[in-house]
């Protein structure tokens, strides 16, 4: 059997108690460890609290090595780790269609994940429209195709959830052509570059998909005990300090619930600019 097990956000005890059932008896673990953290945990401490070796999977060997993976799953059980769900932002259909492929059994043990624990942040899950992915822009490559989905989610007056990148494991363009295997410290995404390369490519379209006063909330290390949530506006959101590791931001929709409101401003930055931001959002995709 092939189980994708969810981490859960943050605490190697997130894990529920089948998935750490499923960890104990399995022949090989796997932690996919290229598009989340676990940010008060690492892969010793996994080993420690399983009591056991928990293998990890990079981007290139969950991708390219699925049958090194799946060795022997007919007859043991094999799992792969997955931080938050394993169906929450990041899908690993790819590994589930090849065990079916080869008619390996598969079973997942869901958990929280950064999709709907998002909610901590006062709006409702009901009124988010579509989830963008913002990449790190480089000197050649700043790829703006995300602002047209949020600006669907915008015209429909829906929040917009934005999964800030990571970049683990990643050889520079030089060593990469030198056959160099040596890899960049890892990188994530904090709240002020997201809102800069928000700004560059508003000022760019200049299409008011959203503008330097559109209310966000940016949300730090959500599920963890340092996590953070501030109200502000992107302008401000691009002098804002997140601090360590994950963020995600969203940009809010402007069919805002009174309820709503009244919760994400105990999270503002200055309540007067947030409040007339919102006043002022509310004219724009009428
Ligand atoms: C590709 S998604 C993977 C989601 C994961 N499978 C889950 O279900 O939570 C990773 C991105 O989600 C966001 N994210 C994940 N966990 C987070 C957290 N605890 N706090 C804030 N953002 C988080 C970050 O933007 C991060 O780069």
């Amino acid at each position: 059997m092939l189980y994708l097990v969810g981490l859960g956000l943050s605490d190697v005890k997130d894990i529920t108690v089948r998935g750490l059932e499923v960890v104990k008896g399995a022949k090989r673990v796997y932690l996919e460890a290229y598009t989340s953290i676990l940010m008060a945990a690492d892969v010793s401490s996994l080993e420690e609290f399983y009591g056991r070796e928990v293998i990890v999977a990079d981007r290139e060997l969950v991708e390219s090595g699925s049958d090194q993976i799946l060795e022997g799953a007919g007859k043991d059980d094999i799992v792969m780790l997955v931080v938050g769900d394993p169906f929450g932002a990041t899908t690993h259909t790819d590994l589930m269609l090849r065990a079916r492929e080869l008619e390996i059994k598969t079973d997942v043990v869901h958990n929280a994940s950064v999709m709907n624990a998002v909610g901590a942040c006062g709006v409702q899950l009901y009124n988010f429209g579509q989830t963008v992915s913002l990449v790190f822009f480089t000197e050649n490559w700043r790829p703006d195709s995300f602002y047209d989905k949020i600006m669907e989610n915008r015209r429909l007056g829906l929040h917009t959830l934005l999964l800030l990148d990571i970049k683990v494991k990643e050889q520079s363009l030089e060593n990469m052509a030198r056959g160099r295997l040596i890899y960049e410290p890892p990188r994530y995404m904090d709240i002020r570059t997201a809102a800069e390369q928000l700004l560059e490519i508003e000022e760019k379209r200049e299409e008011k998909c959203y503008t330097p006063e559109t209310p966000c909330i940016a949300i730090s290390r959500l599920g963890s005990p340092t996590q953070k949530f501030a109200a502000a506006t992107l302008a401000e959101m691009a002098e804002y300090d997140s601090g360590e590791p994950l963020h995600s931001l969203v940009i809010l929709g402007n069919r805002i619930h009174e309820l709503e409101s009244d919760y994400f401003m105990q999270w503002a930055i200055n309540e007067s600019t947030l409040k007339s931001a919102l006043v002022e959002d509310g004219k724009l995709h009428k």
